[in-house]
């Protein structure tokens, strides 16, 4: 397997707005962020995914630009964005940036003069369609809930925005918005980023033909309807020769709806189009189909038939990427583990453990390497996310749920439950900021705070700092094959992994239970080592009790 750096390294998501906040306006922002670079240092990560730093009217947290070549007032100046990737790069950290581009805000400046008129230099860099039978052209749904298209009276007709209605989908048909992207990709590349983590790639091409799909709760097709549109791939690929064959980037394309065929063009050896893909069938296993709004608990037998369909699928093929979390999941300690008090460290350690022994490039959502949990959201008003409000008033008023139903699940599944204060410490907003916090910060941070955990040489970072290292140390957490041992298990999440003649067997309990376990075949206790577990003993049997929320990694060689 060819070895490259971002295969042997782990990455780290900031979003800004709540990482660090400097200036005690209660959001945070890039000095925030040059202030706390040593602690992702000591953390032993090596790049950085920075969630969009771009001017932006702030509709969807900056997934919605108004001008990629400014940085939010909010988050600072482009000198600050300087000073903190000079400083990223003297302590030998990456940077990579989000590319947001299946869309820009109404308010970018292509937006304003497209919807000025029908023969606008500018409308084409968008998707208009005239009405259908008076309506939609369509049944496509908006991620945010209604429809996907927006009527504009000042020229009769409707633009297409998968998103919110403040993000119009750019139109990557036409060859002058690719060349606008491309500009603007190179333009950061000057500047010195090592790469891109690409928004929603993976829907940029839309069939233009426009076909309904099948409807969703809510009575429209999901967002996802046109995923690996016609073009994609030419389009990727243009990208590549035009802008990422300049430099040695990582690129991470985040795509919804990508099939396992799909991704091995997207993410591909032959290095044609992105490094690695984030795909999401690991996400829905705990969704009612294509409803995340419900509490419906995960079997794991489903979670590791899919992780292992991409695991064994991408092998010497692509190049998968690792996550349990990120800005629009809930945390994975409340929803795979076990955030209530005993076992939440232990839950913590074990998904840590269960995720970075596979193969693929592991990405650490900031507070997840805390095992921080999901927050006690009290009712509406306590959101700050507009696809958990949009969906709240939509399903409610539509009667599909109750408005205390919603609530549960919002407090299960909505994406502000990442998005609560990073918890640096005890003192008053968990030292996130000396102002009022945009969104409430999660009150057990008296507990959970990274100082304490730093101090403590049995607390979920310093564990997160060790796989960080076993995985630098190994090369076979990097490039070791992986095989699924007993599938049926409801409880034990059990692999190996191997690399010429070493050996490594990762044992992962997701229950409350003791379950029996005995060794495989061709694995004898005496020639075992144990590299890491969440226990604090090392003791290796052939039949072992595997404890509540047990990880074990032993290696033979
Ligand atoms: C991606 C982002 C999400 C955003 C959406 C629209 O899914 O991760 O936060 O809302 O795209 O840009
Ligand atoms: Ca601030």
């Amino acid at each position: 397997m060819e070895k490259k750096w971002w295969k042997e390294s782990v990455v780290y998501q900031i979003y800004p707005r709540s990482f660090k906040d400097s200036n005690g306006d209660g959001i945070g922002d890039l000095k925030g962020i040059l202030e706390k670079l040593d602690y992702l240092k000591e953390l032993g990560v090596d790049v950085i995914w920075l969630s969009p730093v771009y001017q932006s009217p702030n509709d969807d947290n900056g997934y919605d630009i108004s001008d990629y070549r400014a940085i939010m007032e909010e988050f600072g100046t482009m000198e600050d964005f300087d000073q903190m990737l000079a400083a990223a790069h003297e302590r030998g950290l990456k940077i990579v940036m989000d590319l947001v581009v299946n869309h820009t805000s109404d308010e970018h400046p292509w937006f304003v003069e497209s919807r000025k008129s029908k023969d606008n230099p500018y409308r084409d860099y968008y998707i208009w369609r005239p009405a259908k039978d008076g309506k939609e052209p369509n049944n496509w749904g908006s991620c945010f809930s209604g429809s996907a298209w927006l009527y504009d009276e000042t020229t009769d007709m409707y633009f297409l925005h998968l998103f919110s209605k403040k993000q119009p989908d750019l139109n990557w048909d036409n060859p002058k918005v690719r060349d606008e992207v491309y500009d603007m990709m190179n333009w950061w590349l000057d500047k010195g980023v090592d790469g891109f983590r690409m928004d929603v790639i993976s829907l940029i091409s839309k069939n233009q033909e426009f076909p309904d799909g099948t409807a969703g709760v809510n009575g429209y097709a999901s967002f996802n309807e046109p995923a690996n549109g016609p073009h994609v791939h030419e389009y990727l690929q243009e990208m590549r020769e035009k802008v990422l064959d300049r430099a040695d980037t990582l690129t991470v394309g985040e795509c919804s709806g990508v099939t396992l065929e799909e991704a091995k063009k997207y993410a591909r050896n032959d290095g044609k189009e992105l490094s690695m893909v984030f795909q999401f069938e690991h996400m829905d296993v705990d969704a009612d189909g294509t409803n995340k709004w419900t509490d419906k608990k995960m079997d794991l037998r489903d979670m590791k038939a899919v992780l292992t369909k991409w695991q064994k699928g991408l092998e010497g093929v692509a190049w998968n990427s690792l996550f349990w979390e990120n800005h629009d999941q809930p945390r994975s300690v409340s929803r795979f583990g076990n955030d209530s008090g005993e076992y939440r460290e232990l839950s913590a350690k074990m998904l840590a453990t269960c995720l970075h022994m596979m193969q693929g490039t592991p990405y650490v959502y900031q507070g997840e390497e805390l095992g921080m949990t999901n927050a006690p959201f009290q009712s509406i008003e306590d959101f700050r996310d507009l696809d958990s409000i949009n969906a709240y008033h939509e399903l409610t008023e539509q009667g599909v749920f109750e408005k205390e139903e919603m609530l549960r699940y919002l407090r299960r599944k909505s994406r502000d439950n990442a998005r609560t204060p990073f918890q640096w410490d005890s003192t008053p907003n968990a030292g996130f900021t000396e102002g009022e916090p945009w969104i409430m910060v999660n009150p057990n941070y008296k507990e959970i705070n990274a100082k304490e955990q730093m101090a403590r040489e049995d607390s979920v970072f310093s564990y997160y700092k060790e796989l960080i290292r076993l995985r630098k140390e190994h090369e076979i957490v990097v490039y070791g094959s992986y095989e699924l041992l007993l599938p049926e298990d409801k409880e034990l999440y059990v692999y190996t992994r191997s690399l010429g003649a070493e050996k490594l067997l990762i044992v992962c309990n997701f229950s409350e239970n003791s379950p029996e376990f005995f060794l495989p075949e061709g694995w004898e206790a005496e020639k075992l080592q144990r590299w890491i577990g969440n226990y604090p003993d090392d003791r290796i049997e052939k039949e072992m009790q595997i404890r509540p929320y047990e990880a074990l990694v032993l290696s033979m060689s």
